[in-house]
């Protein structure tokens, strides 16, 4: 097998492929997918892409932006992904991607929390995430290497040459002029989460592993609406767009408790209404429920055609019927830090791009569908600024292929473990103590032989912990409480 390219692609969500379409036919590239292109979180995502409606509308977009993420935002990012989204958008339609319309072609918006306006594109009804990611890889003109985990980087002297991988039983190099990270975030780390089954935080390990600096870290944001009953390891999504469109969140005595904490009530941000849920749930003991009685069924049937088949399999005859909730881990605002071209500090010609990024721009609280257009924006950015690089020069560095041992058996039990320990300790609600105690088991969990996955997942854990731990107070997602 070829083991030497111009551009090597870890990752086959929207940043990923969005960065290969963007570069030129004739560079030499490889996208790298750890399991089938589509098991990535961008297939699964429901509501939309949030996009300014026309110019007036870019700044109110910044503003919302600004505000969910609780004046933590890199403003120059939330400048870049605002005023440039448009021409992002306008150009996938260009290509041929088709958002949900009326009859006479005018795109149909909708509303999710946070938003002051309708300002969400929307494919299939609450299919986007499956029709961006089918539409993308039809387009896309290179090819995949598919079921194959990256096991380091090959860094030396501050240059990155390509990445070591395992694929069908074996361990090789795969060398290039540019490398680009767009493996997704850390859904992985916790007990109950939304993310497909292959996000679970190796690229941001590995990283670690070579001194690469991640930022905001204690960063996690947590859905309020995931229906987590059942033994699926990803918890099924119950869009925003719900509720932007009239879904109420009630308990077993059918009030509307979220406006005791907040007066935008369900449609407050997604860390206040997580926030209200678990602590509601906590305070008084009672069950939470989605109710979707505002919608009729065909309608319901009709604009959420997804999650109205998949909640009638497991037995609930929605609309009619309400869907008990909880919040679950979906999204990391903090990642790889780069630049507003992916460039990553300290290490040349290596990127990174999409969830597993961090530029700032969703500060400490994502708002709802920023995420697939900054994966349309700033992938753009990074395909750019490789198509202007300089390809004639040779760039050689041999690396040995020698990996450590990827997995021991107990491995599973403990990332079980780890799973329950961050879902309680560094989930939504966070003191010192819990903190402390998290810390100090997966530190013996370290020091304990197991295999390397299971250690990247756990210095991943650790840095969310000590990112956490520095920060005393209370912002956005961060949420720390003192226990009596
Ligand atoms: C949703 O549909 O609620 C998820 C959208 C997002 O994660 O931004």
């Amino acid at each position: 097998m070829k083991t030497s390219y111009d551009v090597l692609i870890v990752g086959t969500g929207i940043a990923g492929l969005n960065t290969a379409l963007g570069l030129p036919k004739n560079l030499d590239v490889l996208l790298i997918s750890k399991d089938y292109a589509w098991e990535c979180n961008t297939f699964y995502a429901q509501g939309g892409v949030a996009v300014a409606k026309d110019a007036q509308d870019v700044a109110v977009h910044r503003r919302d932006t600004l505000e969910a993420g609780a004046g933590h935002c890199n403003e120059a990012a939330v400048d870049v992904l605002c005023s440039e989204g448009p021409a992002a958008i306008r150009e996938l339609i260009e290509r041929g991607f088709s958002f949900d319309h009326d009859a006479s072609g005018r795109l149909l918006y909708t509303k999710e929390a946070a938003h002051s306006t309708q300002r969400i594109l929307h494919a299939g009804g609450d299919a986007t995430g499956r029709y961006l990611h089918l539409f993308l890889m039809e387009q896309l003109p290179f090819p995949v290497l598919y079921n194959t985990h990256v096991t380091d980087l090959l860094i030396d002297e501050g240059t990155c040459y390509g990445v070591r991988v395992f694929h069908a039983g074996k361990i090789f190099n795969l060398y290039a002029k540019k490398i680009v990270i767009a493996s997704g975030g850390v859904g992985s780390l916790y007990e109950y989460h939304t993310n497909a089954r292959t996000i679970s935080a190796d690229m941001q390990g590995i990283c670690l592993d070579h001194g690469i600096a991640l930022a905001d870290m204690e960063m996690m944001q947590f859905h309020p609406t995931a229906f987590v009953l059942g033994h699926a390891v990803r918890k099924q999504l119950l869009s925003e767009s719900l509720r932007g469109e009239g879904a109420m969140i009630v308990d077993d005595h059918a009030e509307r408790f979220t406006f005791a904490y907040d007066p935008r009530g369900e449609l407050a941000p997604r860390d206040v209404v997580s926030r209200a849920i678990f602590l509601h749930k906590q305070k008084t003991g009672r069950e939470v429920y989605l109710d979707l009685s505002a919608f009729s069924h065909e309608h319901f049937k009709e604009r959420f055609p997804s999650i109205y088949y998949n909640m009638r399999t497991i037995g609930y005859n929605v609309p009619e019927q309400k869907i008990p909730i909880s919040p679950a881990f979906h999204y990391a605002m903090g990642g790889i830090h780069t630049d507003l071209r992916g460039r990553i500090a300290n290490v040349k010609d290596l990127f990174a791009v999409g969830e597993c990024a961090n530029t700032g721009v969703h500060g400490a609280n994502r708002l709802a569908s920023n995420s697939l257009l900054e994966g349309l924006v700033f992938a753009r950015r990074v395909a750019q600024e490789i198509a202007q690089s300089d390809f004639s020069s040779r760039k050689e560095h041999y690396f040995s292929e020698a990996e450590a041992c990827l997995s021991q058996a107990g491995d599973k039990e403990l990332k079980n473990e780890l799973r329950r320990l961050m879902w309680r300790y560094a989930g939504i609600l966070r003191d010192e103590e819990g903190l402390a105690k998290a810390q100090e088991r997966v530190e013996a969990m370290l020091a304990l032989p197991i295999g390397k996955f299971l250690r990247l997942r756990l210095a991943v854990s650790r840095e969310i912990i000590l990112s956490a731990r520095r920060r005393k107070t209370s912002l956005g997602a961060h949420t720390m409480v003192v226990r009596n």
